[in-house]
């Protein structure tokens, strides 16, 4: 499907973006590993998390679900069970990595595959850690899924994550719960904190303390309630276009905003943005109205440390630079390479047709701004988050942009097209 659009629409409104599709994984998974029955509200459509329910539907576990809403039934982690049968992640890195983690201290021989992305993206960065508390995992290729879990009993082991990726502290986390024994996690520690604000409600007691974290083994979790918030990472789509486009005024309800995934909110703040976010009072993961209106904005420069908070939006990073006034120099940020497509690479290819200039680096990119955008073809490379980028770079764009198979933006935001159509006015072909 091509989406055509243009700029000019004033752009306001308020809207509610799909549930948080990393805490959506993880209620869904933890779900399945606990004793009795799983609550879950607020689910979102998109592809990723109908991933994480099949791929857990072929491991045995029964998840009703009606449209927002879900039961999981859980058995305990003995139970999963594929029975030979290949489990699907379909294009989803946080359901192969975490159930990685989830099956590695289990009973039987797991096959884990995925689509033609995930199977291109790298697995020793979970694989090799988890052999530390003696798991088995078989990948193809060196680095690659398919990928083989032969569940074995694992034993507490001492391990200094050497990349700030939550999947692989996740992976860990769960496969710790499930070894005999203390595991000690340290190192780069900083990324999205939703497992270790999760499990405590499943029942599993984890030591968060200076640098690391303490997981006791042999714990036994149990079904709990779960309110999925509005994902952050969608979210940070309409507070981009909300900065840039002049006149607009957006107001995003029931928003996400653990800080750990609020980076690009911070970020814009720097560049001069207009965002307020207003608290709410909720239980679990804290959540927010936010309000975005356009305001002139400049360039920052963002280094490895700020990467982790923001690492999915770093596509609409590069996107807003530019439209604001200097020099953007992302760097530290070379994991964008192998997301579901080489983010430096597709963002790059598709602002150069556009008319702007961008020097990519390994790690990063650097961008002058402001540059007058003109509209073009935009081709997301099967990423939905590309799609979606460049759909907010159509709208300051002079002209026609088409968005190419924009139906990829499924996977994390299926009502995103739609949304926008409301919002700006855009029709499919
Ligand atoms: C995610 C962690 C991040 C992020 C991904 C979701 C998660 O990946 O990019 O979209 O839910 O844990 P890494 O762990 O590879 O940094």
């Amino acid at each position: 499907m091509n989406v055509a659009l243009s700029g000019g629409a004033p752009l306001r409104g308020e809207l509610r973006v799909p549930g948080d599709k990393s805490i959506a994984h993880r209620a869904l998974i933890f779900g399945s590993l606990a004793h009795g029955w799983t609550r879950i509200a607020g689910l979102p459509r998109g592809e990723d998390v109908a991933s994480t329910i099949r791929a857990l539907g072929t491991l045995g576990v029964a998840i009703s679900r009606n449209d927002e809403s879900a039961i999981v039934m859980g058995r305990g982690p003995d139970a999963l069970d594929a029975r030979g049968a290949d489990v699907d992640c379909g294009n989803s890195g946080t359901t192969m990595r975490l159930l990685m983690g989830a099956l590695a201290g289990g009973r039987t021989r797991v096959r884990l595959t995925g689509d033609a992305s995930l199977s291109k993206r790298p697995m020793r960065r979970v694989s090799g850690p988890l052999a530390e508390l003696g798991a088995r995992v078989h990948l193809a290729l060196g680095d690659r899924a398919p990928l083989e879990v032969e569940g074995t009993p694992l034993a507490g082991a001492n391990c200094e994550l050497k990349l700030p990726s939550a999947q692989v502290k996740s992976a860990l986390l769960l496969a710790a719960l499930r070894a005999r024994g203390t595991t000690r996690l340290t190192g780069m520690l900083d990324s999205r904190d939703h497992t270790e604000r999760m499990l405590p409600m499943f029942g599993a007691r984890l030591e968060s303390r200076d640098g690391e974290i303490v997981v006791e083994g042999g714990q036994r979790l149990r079904g709990a309630f779960v309110r999925v918030p509005g994902d952050a990472s969608s979210a940070a789509f309409w507070i981009a276009a909300g900065s840039v486009v002049p006149g607009a005024l957006l107001r995003l309800r029931d928003v996400g905003v653990n800080p750990t995934r609020l980076g690009f909110v911070r970020a814009l703040t720097r560049m001069g943005a207009k965002i307020s976010v207003l608290p709410l009072a909720r239980e679990g993961e804290p959540v927010a109205d936010i309000t975005v209106e356009y305001a002139p904005l400049h360039a920052i420069e963002l280094t490895a440390a700020d990467v982790p908070d923001l690492i999915d939006e770093l596509p609409l990073l590069a996107v807003v630079a530019t439209q604001a006034t200097g020099r953007t120099v992302v760097r530290g940020a070379s994991e964008l390479r192998v997301k579901e497509s080489d983010r430096i690479e597709a963002v790059a290819r598709f602002l150069r047709a556009m008319g702007a200039t961008i020097e990519t680096f390994d790690d990063g990119f650097a961008i002058e701004g402001p540059q007058a955008l003109h509209g073009a073809k935009v081709q997301p490379q099967d990423d939905h988050r590309i799609a979606m980028a460049g759909a907010v770079a159509g709208l300051v764009a002079t002209g026609e942009t088409i968005v190419a198979d924009a139906e990829c933006a499924s996977v994390s935001y299926p009502e995103f097209f739609d949304t926008l159509g409301q919002l700006a006015g855009q029709a499919r072909r």
